[in-house]
């Protein structure tokens, strides 16, 4: 290994055919740019730059910003899943995503999630508010507007070429006051990243006698990273890849553990694990510079360095070989085709996740074009059959209630189905199928309908004519426990009009409908009532209804569903009631024969401060459609949304 004053030189002579007489047994790094022959991830908690803070404590809501940047176009959505503390959606979250006209999909169990962002969203596959992007021209402006618009900021952090963040909600009264970004941010608390790496470099060696290519994984790590084992994916785009060697360099006390979808050569320092071995593996000291890792990859009969990787430490590496890599490599491909296409149907479909359930039923919406992975899909359907997508150009569209079309509910908050792709290929039909687990988010449900047999919901409020309203929820712990607390109906900028309270009609002519039902765990109270508007007063268009529901403790489950207004300009002659604060409405009818005692009341409206309702549309005026309902204590709070979802 002398000095190496021409790095292009070996390059130049290898592409020539020529060896380089010098250097027999070394070649120049170079970056890789056209066609990296693998790609690679890896999760860090570390930002380039970040910062937490307390500050949004004393608000209405905790606020995580993310401000994302690619050096190459991302060749994926970023995928970014919003996880809540302990499992609970309880305080009301905003999330600001700044990536530049990125694509995203956003995961969350929570749907008392707003989200500001510029992404375009693929799937739809949260239930949250959406009040637009941040009003930022430039990304060092984004803390400053989340600052001003929320008050408070939780956690910020800048993100480099990632491809998915796991956010942790949740707020410290420890975090410093205020949120100042530092560069090298540990923000382990908050989020974890996977990454693309785009430092890859290869090399390939003048005298070369062999075709067989290595790949070099150099984990550098700290002496005081607290790091000491990661685990490695290799994906494969077949199970094999031909002569290919894995060379993986670490300090000597790092534990491996390894997940090869191939057969792959390894030379691993440290110790390793694979899935089927008993004990952990011995691996061999390897060692730790850049040109003696090229020697040993040499010495073991590699000429090609395909991928030379130096990266962070970290907890998980996914090393994906692609295919063009090995082409020239005869593979039998009759029975590799089948498991690919048996494989890959589900690979996508796992990924796309394009069920949606209620408490009541399954939606499936597939775009095509995420399709085109999998060739020639004719139709799909579920496990019965009978249950066949619709078509169109551009979509797959389903929707079955949960009781038919083979769906299983053993799970508590799952529903069970399987997808049934049919493809068609040189005229032979095959079909896969592709098991999933559809979750029944724990919310109310609120439908509204415009006749007395509750089928095919609506958004929409007809003045002077009687609406249906139904609130539903699953809870199968205690489904007795549940108790409709309250609905009410309020449009903009005024009071809300409590239509129910605790049991209890609150206005002229309720009828209650039914008791309420309970079956299967889903619980189901119904009411209806007759929307008027007082003569002389200003027409509105549209309106919200917000239901809550309890638990014997002082869970509240609120929903809030935004209806327009239909022909919202009406007057009715109609006096001798204080309309002015009543906003003209009456109810037909009313609810539950379930008891619900005035002292649950009492001990909910004591414990839970009551705070008014905050919408951000103070501050951020695109917002004016989605309501931020308040949430404290253990209010789990939906914004509102105008799709029913039925
Ligand atoms: C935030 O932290 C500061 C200093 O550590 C502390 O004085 C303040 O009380 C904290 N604020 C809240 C809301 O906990
Ligand atoms: C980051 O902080 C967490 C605690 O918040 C700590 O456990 C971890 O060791 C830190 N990571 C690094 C790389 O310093
Ligand atoms: C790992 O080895 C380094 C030196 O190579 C040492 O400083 C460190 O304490 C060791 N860590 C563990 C967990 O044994
Ligand atoms: C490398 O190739 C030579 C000659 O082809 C062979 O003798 C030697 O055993 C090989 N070494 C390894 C590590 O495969
Ligand atoms: C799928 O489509 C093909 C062709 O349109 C049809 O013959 C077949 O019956 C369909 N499969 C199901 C399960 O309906
Ligand atoms: C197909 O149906 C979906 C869902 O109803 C709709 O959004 C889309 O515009 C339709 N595409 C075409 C080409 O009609
Ligand atoms: C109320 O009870 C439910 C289940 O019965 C439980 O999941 C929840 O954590 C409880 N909430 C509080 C604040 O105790």
């Amino acid at each position: 290994m002398g000095p190496r004053s021409v790095p292009l030189l070996p390059l130049l002579l290898a592409l020539l055919g020529r060896p380089d007489p010098g250097r027999a047994e070394s070649c120049d790094l170079q970056p890789v740019t056209a066609k990296p022959p693998v790609t690679l991830s890896y999760v860090t908690s570390t930002v380039p730059r970040g910062c937490v803070s307390n500050s949004s404590m004393g608000t209405g809501h905790e606020v995580h910003v993310l401000s994302a940047k690619w050096s190459k176009d991302s060749p994926v959505p970023l995928e970014v899943t919003v996880t809540p503390r302990a499992g609970v959606c309880s305080r009301l979250a905003v999330l600001v995503l700044f990536c530049t006209d990125c694509s995203a999909y956003i995961k969350s169990q929570c749907s008392n999630l707003i989200i500001h962002t510029d992404a375009h969203l693929i799937m739809d596959t949260v239930r949250a508010s959406d009040p637009g992007p941040p009003m930022v021209s430039k990304r060092e402006k984004l803390l400053d507007w989340a600052q001003d618009v929320y008050q408070g900021i939780t956690s910020y952090s800048e993100l480099q070429d990632p491809h998915k963040v796991r956010l942790h909600l949740g707020e410290d009264a420890h975090s410093p006051p205020v949120c100042i970004p530092q560069e090298h941010f540990n923000a382990t608390l908050h989020l974890e990243t996977e990454v693309l790496f785009h430092g890859m470099k290869g090399c390939s060696r003048s005298d070369a006698q062999s075709t067989r290519a290595a790949h070099i994984i150099q984990l550098q790590s700290e002496l005081s990273s607290p790091i000491t084992e990661v685990e490695l994916k290799l994906k494969c785009p077949s199970n094999s890849v031909g002569d290919q060697m894995l060379i993986l360099q670490s300090k000597a006390n790092f534990t491996w553990r390894l997940f090869l979808e191939c057969s792959i050569q390894l030379l691993v320092s440290g110790n390793y694990i694979m899935p089927f071995s008993p004990e952990m593996l011995r691996g061999e000291h390897l060692p730790d510079t850049e040109q003696d890792l090229i020697a040993k990859a040499f010495e073991k009969n590699c000429s090609v360095i395909a991928s030379y990787s130096a990266i962070p430490a970290s907890t998980h590496i996914i090393m994906k070989i692609l295919e063009h890599e090995t082409v020239e490599t005869p593979v039998a491909t009759t029975p590799l085709d089948t498991i690919q296409s048996q494989d890959l149907p589900r690979q996508v479909l796992q990924t796309l996740k394009p069920w949606k359930c209620t408490d009541e039923t399954m939606e499936i919406v597939i775009i095509r074009s995420h399709l085109e992975p999998i060739k020639d899909v004719v139709n799909i359907t579920l496990r019965d059959i009978s249950c066949q997508a619709e078509k169109n150009a551009t979509h797959f569209m389903l929707k079955s209630p949960l009781s038919h079309c083979g769906t299983s509910l053993e799970g508590r908050d799952y529903a069970n189905n399987e997808l049934i792709l049919s493809l068609a290929k040189d005229a032979v039909l095959r079909s896969v199928r592709v098991g999933f687990q559809c979750e029944i988010p724990r919310e109310l449900f609120l439908r509204l309908f415009p006749t007395a047999d509750f089928k095919a919901p609506q958004t929409e409020l007809e003045i002077n004519k009687e609406v249906f309203v139904q609130a539903s929820m699953r809870w199968m712990d205690h489904p007795a426990d549940l108790q409709l607390k309250e609905c009410s109906l309020s449009a903009a900028g005024r009071e809300p009009v409590v239509l129910v309270r605790g049991g209890e009609a609150h206005g002229a002519g309720v009828a209650v409908l039914e008791s309420p039902t309970s079956t299967h765990g889903r619980k189901v109270w119904r009411f209806r009532f007759t929307y008027t508007i007082p003569e002389g007063h200003k027409p509105f268009t549209t309106a919200r209804l917000t239901c809550k529901a309890g638990l014997q403790n002082d869970t509240i489950f609120e929903k809030c569903l935004e209806v327009t207004v239909k022909d919202g300009w009406r007057p009715l002659n109609y006096r001798g009631l204080g309309l002015a604060a009543v906003l003209g409405i009456t109810f037909g009818a009313f609810l539950i024969g379930a008891l619900l005692t005035a002292g649950l009341w009492y001990i909910y409206s004591h414990t839970r401060p009551i705070s008014k309702l905050q919408p951000v549309s103070s501050t951020a005026p695109a917002s004016e459609s989605s309501s931020t309902n308040h949430s404290i204590g253990s209010t789990q709070s939906t914004p509102c949304s105008t799709s029913s979802m039925a």
